[in-house]
């Protein structure tokens, strides 16, 4: 059910509706300390800072944080694996890692107070959502090195719910867990999201009369269309939590249910700058750049102008005084470049959810065709429109908006229902086919 989930302003935590001078202010002090900790704790910012000349004294102003350098993945691989520490070892009290679909992962280590911060910030993001202690909460984002689960868990805990730590996998039992347990809250990346909701009506299940009220969607790029899509599937709110296991996990920045406009950056915790990524100039607030994010409390790992790949602008608060984020485009990595055109998978996703009789799964091949790069968006049918003539109809529908409304020629496959890869966690939008050089 869509109900108003609101959360009274007397149980935000106060920061949360302070004044922007409030905000700046404890940034400010908290900048200091950051700096100064990485300075004075983890060798890789002392030589980084030296050699680009700036001391921690140097910073007087929030602005002053530009003259810093960034960090980068490549300066967590270096380190590998706790070398970017800045506690001793033993003062660590959780691992975890990125995936690293290639090379080494990058290794994550957090305080006994990190983790209790870290807590508290996804506690305040579930309760942004809607959430609220004693509710149900079935966490299924995966459980591990991955921060999703993890980090979800601890902070639906924190909040007073009673968590039900699935992890992901196995779909027909995610279904079945749902429909006895009656949660109120799922807390899943939204493309898995899609596969739970394909096991509810493979099982007869009306997807409408769960018991769900919200669903935290993150650890993925997914569009407004996307969310309208599913909570139309389930009758539930859908928001939008961000994060990154380099900066903490989920939670540096969460949707509020009663705005839906863009995810609000706990501020409190974290710095956000938005960077033209190629001069790495600091750009106006409302700009379309990558984000970089500092650590203001961290101890374990505090990361000072990290680059994250991802494209976003920054706006003023709304439901909250913290700036929010806009939903993230894309990372800068999963950009397509078609015949100059840049693309992006959820500029695709939004044209595969405008078209009748397309189920919203899809993956995108590229592949080269001579020394050009084409792109084959794998769609598929939903069961109303499996036959071949009803595939061929919703693929030239398909094409039709790609390149009325991007601009770009794609090839387009619609295969039979179920004929696209389910993802479990994060979806693989992009297959790269292109023969190498
Ligand atoms: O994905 C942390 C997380 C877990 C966030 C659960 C939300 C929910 P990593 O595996 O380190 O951490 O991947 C971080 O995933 O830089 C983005 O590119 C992408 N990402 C995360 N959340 C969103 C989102 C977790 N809401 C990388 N929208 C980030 C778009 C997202 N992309």
């Amino acid at each position: 059910m869509m109900l108003d989930l609101t959360p009274p302003k007397e149980i935000l935590d106060p920061i949360e509706i302070a004044s922007r001078d409030e905000i700046a202010a404890l940034q400010l002090e908290r900048l200091k300390w950051s700096l100064r900790h990485a300075y004075d704790n983890a060798p890789v910012y002392r030589a980084k800072f030296d050699a680009a000349g700036v001391h921690p004294d140097d910073l007087t102003s929030l602005t002053d944080l530009a003259r810093f350098p960034f960090t980068t993945k490549q300066d967590l691989r270096d380190a590998y694996p706790f070398g970017m520490f800045a506690v001793p070892r033993d003062r660590i009290a959780r691992i975890h890692a990125s995936s690293g679909t290639t090379g080494k992962p990058t290794v994550v280590g957090y305080t006994q107070g990190d983790v209790d911060r870290w807590a508290d910030i996804v506690a305040r993001s579930i309760r942004a959502s809607g959430g609220r202690q004693g509710d149900i909460a079935h966490v299924a984002y995966g459980y591990g090195l991955f921060t999703g689960g993890l980090g979800a868990h601890y902070g639906a805990e924190k909040l007073g719910c009673t968590v039900v730590p699935v992890s992901g996998g196995m779909t027909e039992r995610q279904v079945t867990l749902i429909t006895d347990f009656r949660p109120d809250i799922i807390m899943v990346t939204p493309s898995y999201m899609l596969s739970i909701l394909d096991a509810f009506r493979a099982q007869g299940i009306d997807p409408r009369e769960s018991s769900l009220k919200v669903g935290i969607f993150g650890a993925e790029p997914w569009t407004n269309a996307m969310r309208l899509e599913i909570e139309a599937a389930f009758d539930m709110h859908a928001v939008d939590i961000y994060g990154l296991s380099e900066v903490m996990g989920p939670g540096v920045a969460q949707e509020c249910v009663e705005t839906k406009d863009g995810l609000h950056i706990w501020e409190d915790h974290f710095y956000p700058e938005v960077i033209d990524p190629e001069t790495g100039e600091v750009l106006p607030d409302g700009e379309m750049g990558e984000l970089v994010f500092t650590t203001l409390t961290k101890e374990g790992l505090p990361v000072v102008r990290y680059r994250t790949r991802d494209l976003t602008r920054l706006h003023p608060g709304t439901a909250r005084s913290m700036r929010r984020m806009e939903k993230i485009t894309g990372r800068s990595d999963d950009m397509m470049i078609l015949r100059g055109v840049n693309v992006f998978p959820t500029q695709i996703e939004e044209q595969v959810l405008k078209c009748a009789g397309l189920a919203p799964h899809f993956q995108i091949e590229l592949r080269s065709e001579g020394r050009m790069d084409t792109m084959i968006v794998h769609a598929e049918a939903t069961a109303t429109h499996a036959a071949p003539e009803a595939r061929a109809a919703a693929g030239r529908d398909l094409a039709e908006h790609i390149k009325s409304v991007i601009g770009v020629t794609a090839t387009v496959e619609v295969h039979e229902p179920s004929g696209v890869a389910r993802s479990e966690g994060k979806a693989r939008r992009v297959v790269d086919n292109r023969e190498p050089g």
